[in-house]
């Protein structure tokens, strides 16, 4: 009987055996630095937890656990580099530590490992989590896309922003959960649940993420603070703030969005004070809550063992209460 600590212990053990580093060094020792600088291993655990509800047999999902948490680090390396971030995980990103090109490849080098990692599952199962693998890892692309593009354009709707996130975050989350779910040998059914479930839960998990951006604790969030902020990233609190804000505050919010030359600090501070007499904060809350209730609402329906839903609907609260 597994509970999902458990299986997060389970990952971390998996992952300290894993041997990234061959010659040549500075294409490797980047991806064992990225991958040993710990995170929360959200992905591979919803993996195994998925799996867990329709199987006892978790070591199946094991590899591809892997493999998502490779493809996830892949991300943040070459998201790093677009968002300028220094710092992750409270160190300094692999573009900082190395430099762009390293950065470039070597996280180019783990996306192939993470498909090598994919395609070790059995025959029965491989098409299936391949290409649900493939058609994740372009959808997290096009979501990059979108919120690169958002930064200078005017015209971004909230459903925009959540069709973006829903692209860059939710889909892998999604996807974890319903590549457990088929190697467990869910239903379609099930598996559809699950993948809704982790879409919900995703969805809230990036608000929260940009909630965190804002009002983290830096040593806690272990990443600059701040930093969507500097960037125009068109995040929740910003586009509601720019539709609530009226009269001199929006002139004032304008003002920082247009600004070429300004202190970083300033601009935070200023516009933090804007979010706080808008109350965007409270919104954010709010709907975090609502796609977690739907999230909740699919789970709710999943045909697998009680215990492990139970579990996960706890894993879900701490997701989106969490403040690392
Ligand atoms: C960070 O993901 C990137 C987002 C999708 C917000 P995590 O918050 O899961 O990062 P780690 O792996 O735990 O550091
Ligand atoms: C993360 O979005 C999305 C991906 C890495 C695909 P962010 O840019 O907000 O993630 P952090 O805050 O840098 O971790
Ligand atoms: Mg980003
Ligand atoms: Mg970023
Ligand atoms: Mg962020």
């Amino acid at each position: 009987m597994y509970t999902i600590s458990d299986l997060q212990k389970l990952v971390e053990q998996e992952l300290e055996k894993q041997q990234f580093v061959v010659e040549p060094k500075g294409l490797y020792e980047p991806i064992e630095y990225v991958m040993a600088m710990g995170g929360k291993r959200i992905r591979p655990t919803l993996c195994l937890s998925a799996c867990y509800l329709f199987n006892d047999d978790i070591k199946k999902a094991m590899k591809p656990g892997i493999s998502l948490e490779i493809f996830h680090n892949f991300t943040l390396l070459h998201d790093d580099i677009m968002d300028n971030a220094d710092v992750r995980r409270n160190q300094p990103t692999v573009h900082k530590k190395w430099d762009e090109n390293t950065g470039i490849l070597s996280g180019d080098a783990m996306l192939i490992k993470a498909y090598q990692y994919a395609a070790e599952i059995d025959g029965q199962h491989l098409k299936k989590v391949l290409d649900l693998f493939s058609q994740t890892a372009i959808e997290v692309c096009e979501g990059q896309q979108y919120d690169m593009e958002f930064e200078t354009r005017h015209d971004v709707k909230v459903d925009d922003y959540l069709t973006m996130i829903r692209l860059k975050t939710a889909v892998l989350l999604a996807a974890s959960l319903k590549t457990g779910a088929i190697i467990g040998g869910a239903s379609d059914k099930d598996a559809d649940l699950l993948y809704e479930f982790g879409e919900n839960i995703g969805l809230a998990f990036q608000l929260q993420d940009d909630f965190l951006d804002v009002y983290g604790n830096i040593e806690t969030f272990g990443k600059a603070i701040g930093g969507d902020i500097v960037a125009n990233k068109k995040t929740f609190l910003l586009l509601n703030a720019l539709q609530l804000a009226s009269g001199s505050l929006h002139k004032e919010l304008l003002t920082w969005i247009n600004a070429v030359d300004f202190n970083a600090h300033e601009k935070i501070e200023a516009v933090r004070k804007i979010y706080n007499s808008l109350k965007v904060d409270e919104l954010a809350k709010e709907k975090m809550n609502f796609y977690f209730e739907k999230a909740i609402a699919s789970l709710n329906e999943v045909k697998g063992r009680e215990s492990m839903k139970e579990e996960l609907r706890e894993f879900a609260v701490k997701l989106i209460q969490r403040s690392r």
